[in-house]
C-alpha cells in the first residue's frame, strides 16, 4: 500500500472532526479498523474518512451503534458504502425518519393535555404512557413506554 493512502489517528481524526478517543472506540466496536505501523501506531486507510461519514450521517438520524454497525456488515466484503448503497438506505432512513416525526408530532399533541394539570398518570398522560402502552406490556420500565420509533436502548458513543 502506498504510505500517501494511510492515514494516521491525527489525520483522520483532523479529517473526520471525531476524536482519536472515538476512533478508538469505533475500531474496538468494530465499526472501523486500522493496521498498525512497525512502531504499532494505528494506521487507517484512506477510504475510513467515508466509513465515518457514514457513521456521522447513521447518528444523525438516530441509529444506535449496533445499528450502524449491522449496516456496515451487510456490505458486501465489509466494504465502504458506494452511491449506490447509500442510495438504498438512505430511502430506508427516509421511512424511518418519518415514523419518528410521526411519533413526536403525536407525544407533542399529547403534551397539550399535559400543560396544567402535572398528574402524571399511567392510566390517562399521553406522554407518561402514550399510546397506553403500560396497559399492554408485561414489563414497562422506561423506554419501552416510548413508540417503538423513538426508543433509542443504546446510545451513540
Ligand atoms: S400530566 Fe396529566 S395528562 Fe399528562
Amino acid at each position: 500500500m502506498d504510505k500517501h493512502d494511510v492515514l494516521t489517528v491525527t489525520q483522520v481524526s483532523e479529517r473526520s472532526g471525531f476524536a482519536p478517543s472515538a476512533l478508538r472506540f469505533y475500531e474496538e466496536r468494530g465499526l472501523i479498523s486500522a493496521s498498525r505501523s512497525p512502531g504499532g501506531r494505528r494506521r487507517y486507510e484512506r477510504s475510513v474518512l467515508r466509513r465515518l461519514a457514514f457513521i456521522r450521517a447513521a447518528a444523525n438520524v438516530g441509529l444506535t451503534l449496533d445499528e450502524i454497525r449491522d449496516e456496515l456488515d451487510r456490505l458486501p466484503s465489509h466494504r465502504t458504502p458506494t452511491k449506490a448503497d447509500w442510495t438504498r438506505i438512505s430511502q430506508h432512513w427516509r421511512t424511518r425518519l418519518d415514523e419518528q416525526i410521526s411519533a413526536l408530532r403525536a407525544l407533542r399533541d399529547g403534551l397539550d393535555s399535559c400543560i396544567g394539570c402535572g398528574c402524571l398518570s399511567l392510566r390517562t398522560c399521553g406522554v407518561a404512557n402514550p399510546g397506553d402502552t403500560a396497559a399492554t406490556s408485561e414489563r414497562a420500565p422506561g423506554a419501552t413506554r416510548l413508540p417503538a420509533a423513538l426508543r433509542r436502548p443504546h446510545g451513540l458513543g
